[in-house]
């Protein structure tokens, strides 16, 4: 799994906890990441004491985890809601955060957007008093030229995503291609967020506002939660 720092008891004492929040009989989405794979791994050890879940994952890497213990798994089209969704995050600031860390962030938004509640399960290192790290732009192939053209026009500096055991740039699982914008520090998340949903060609930013219902940041012994 690739890295995005960060304290590793913290991100299992969030994921944990927010695997705990799930209730007997419900339907779950599970995110993506170092920190909800902590969250995975805890609803499997909850599925083989006999709870009953179902999860939607995000990504090949929650899919194959959620197998891997256990916890079956649905895809959106299966299921006639969400009820708990629980992800990571590259970075939070107050209840808006930045995605896409790991280019999952088109499905992980469609699952969170799907739920009920978004939890979202952070260590420390995430957090921050304004977003101001890249933010994840998913486009169509076809679209990088005037996609990086409007997002210059909207004041960032794009660059595309480079693969690091392949040649070339990262293709999603929705075969496209990923740019990281720099916008320094963003003052209008809803703004931007609208802003870059409107460009034709990107299929979906990595930018979450107004979907986060509680977050969860692991600490150095126990959990912090804000809601
Ligand atoms: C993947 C994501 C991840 O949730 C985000 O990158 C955080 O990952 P981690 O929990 O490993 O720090 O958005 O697209």
């Amino acid at each position: 799994m690739k890295s995005t720092g960060g304290d590793d008891d913290a991100k299992r004492r969030a994921g944990e906890h927010a695997a705990g929040m799930v209730e007997d009989g419900t339907v779950v989405g599970l995110g993506t990441g170092s920190t909800t794979a902590y969250a995975i791994r805890a609803l499997g050890r909850a599925v083989d004491a006999g709870l009953d879940v179902v999860g939607v994952p995000t990504s090949y890497q929650s899919g194959d985890l959620a197998r891997e213990v256990d916890v079956p798994v649905r895809t959106l089209d299966d299921v006639s809601g969400v009820d708990l969704a629980i992800d990571g995050a590259d970075q939070v600031a107050g209840f808006d955060c930045i995605k896409g860390g790991g280019a999952a962030h088109a499905r992980e938004k469609l699952v969170a957007s799907a739920a009920d509640r978004l939890v979202i399960v952070v260590d420390p290192s995430k957090e921050a008093d304004r977003l101001d790290r890249s933010v994840p732009i998913e486009l169509l192939p076809d679209a990088r030229r005037p996609v990086s053209a409007a997002l210059r026009d909207l004041g960032g500096e794009p660059e595309l995503r480079e693969a690091e055991r392949k040649d070339g740039p990262v293709v999603t699982e929705n075969a496209n291609l990923v740019i990281d914008c720099d916008f320094g520090s963003i003052e209008d998340p809803a703004g931007l967020a609208a802003d870059l949903s409107a460009i034709p060609g990107v299929v979906e930013h990595g930018l979450f506002v107004g979907l986060i219902d509680e977050v969860v940041v692991g600490t150095a012994t126990g959990v912090e939660t804000r809601r």
